[in-house]
């Protein structure tokens, strides 16, 4: 098969690694990629949110499979443009991306079908937030309806919290994204990423990840795209996941097929795991990025075959095998990250650390200038591995983001402590 990947991130560098093992993968290509993407996939530069690009990209490879990595390209109705043009594609139509790329119309689709989630308002002036923060305890939460990089979400402590969120919000500070907002219940309790392959019918769920959003360590500081993951089936019962199979991902599928827009690709649930039960944060339409790498590293089995199935709308169960018992991924930041910082500072270390055994080197913000790479990025590197157990896979990692170094590197110490600590006697 010859596959076009859409995206340049450390997800795409992790799909391409993982289908490049796959023996049906002939010929891959990365648009845009990256330089170290191009090192797996043959890098096509154009623009991947631009269907008039993606198809003429696609019209010169011809493509047995399209795989999009990212949302924008899927909000911008790339999947649409390629599918009439008779490709065959992983990634959710546009009309049900608004799954991510609207969250008004996710938590009305999830009231509609009775889907466990926040109690929530939708507001499309400032007044009619304002007004409605009557209707909620502090804290509480206030999202901007668009896309935002991860900058849409803000939990307000107090009255004057919430004033300067709707004040920025409806002050353009997002653009169109926040030019309608929710105001929302906040909801307690551990956070869990559980992904679910779709293809418009069936669904295969995979293991259960969780992300560390915050900057530092211990969960402080600002959200950044993700800081670090990982993966172990422990993080969710067998109950659990049976209960958030049928009330979640269930019925959401069915309700997309009766609007007449089939759910085909990733369907990401963000949950909270409440003393009520489970709840839906939020619904993203791709996979999960760091999820993916600390995913990726514990597959066996063929991603090329799961993914072409899944477009094909002939998903089979265990599409992927998961047999290592943990995976995880560690987020190496560049100083000053999530607010600004500097690029092309050389990093060094990483053929060390790479010669780890069972670790994998993820780029997500890296360049390749005269033979040595450089930062490019704010997430620069995921040291990703697998273990035995959770503690082996994240020792791996931090034995491997020792041996890197660039100047202002940054990177959270705790990834996965919180379950290692709920498990094992605590440490004197
Ligand atoms: P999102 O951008 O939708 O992924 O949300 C970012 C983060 O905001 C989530 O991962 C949660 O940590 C937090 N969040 C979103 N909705 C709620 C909520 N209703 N209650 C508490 N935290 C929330
Ligand atoms: N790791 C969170 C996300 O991909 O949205």
């Amino acid at each position: 098969m010859k596959i076009l990947l859409l995206g340049s991130g450390g997800r795409e560098h992790a799909l391409a690694w993982s289908m490049r093992h796959s023996p049906r993968a002939r010929r891959l290509y990365a648009l845009p990629g990256s330089d170290a993407i191009a090192t797996l996939a043959e890098p096509i530069g154009a623009d991947p949110c631009d269907p008039a690009q993606v198809l003429e990209a696609a019209g010169h490879i011809h493509p047995d499979l399209v795989v999009i990595g990212p949302e924008a390209p899927l909000a911008a109705g790339v999947s649409d443009a390629l599918r009439a043009r008779g490709y065959a594609v992983f990634g959710p139509s546009q009309a049900a991306a608004q799954l991510e790329s609207s969250k008004i119309f996710a938590k009305q689709f999830m009231q509609q079908h009775g889907i466990p989630t926040a109690r929530a308002e939708a507001c499309e002036t400032l007044a009619a937030a304002r007004r409605a923060l009557g209707g909620y305890s502090f804290p509480l939460v206030i999202k901007a309806d668009g896309l935002a990089a991860g900058k849409g979400v803000v939990v307000a402590a107090d009255a004057a919290e919430a004033e300067a969120a709707l004040a920025a919000m409806f002050g353009g500070k997002l653009g169109a994204a926040g030019q309608r907002v929710l105001v929302e219940e906040c909801l307690a309790g551990e956070e869990v990423s559980l992904l679910a392959l779709c293809d418009g019918e069936r669904y295969e769920l995979l293991p259960p990840a969780q992300d560390h959003k915050r900057v530092f360590a211990g969960d402080t500081g600002p959200n950044t795209g993700g800081m670090g993951a990982y993966s172990i089936d422990s993080l969710l019962s067998p109950e659990l996941r049976q209960q958030i199979a049928e009330r979640v991902v269930r019925p959401a599928l069915a309700g997309m097929r009766a609007a007449g827009t089939p759910f085909q690709g990733v369907l990401y649930c963000g949950l909270m795991l409440t003393a009520a039960g489970p709840r839906v944060l939020e619904f993203n339409v791709r996979f999960g990025d760091p999820e993916t790498q600390a995913l990726l590293i514990r597959a066996e089995g063929d991603l090329v075959e799961a993914l072409a199935a899944a477009a094909a709308g002939r998903l089979a169960p265990q599409a992927l095998r998961f047999s290592r018992v943990a995976g995880a991924c560690v987020v190496l930041a560049s100083g000053g990250y999530p607010g600004s910082f500097e690029k092309g500072l050389p990093i060094h270390g990483l053929e060390q650390a790479a010669r780890r055994a069972g670790v994998m080197i993820f780029h997500a913000g890296t360049a390749l200038h005269q033979q040595q790479w450089v930062t490019n990025g704010g997430r620069v590197l995921g040291i990703a591995a697998a273990g035995n157990s959770l503690a082996q896979a994240l020792e791996r990692c931090y034995a491997a983001a020792e041996e890197v170094r660039f100047e202002g590197m940054h990177y959270r110490r705790d990834i996965g402590r919180g379950r290692l600590a709920a498990h094992q006697p605590a440490a004197s």
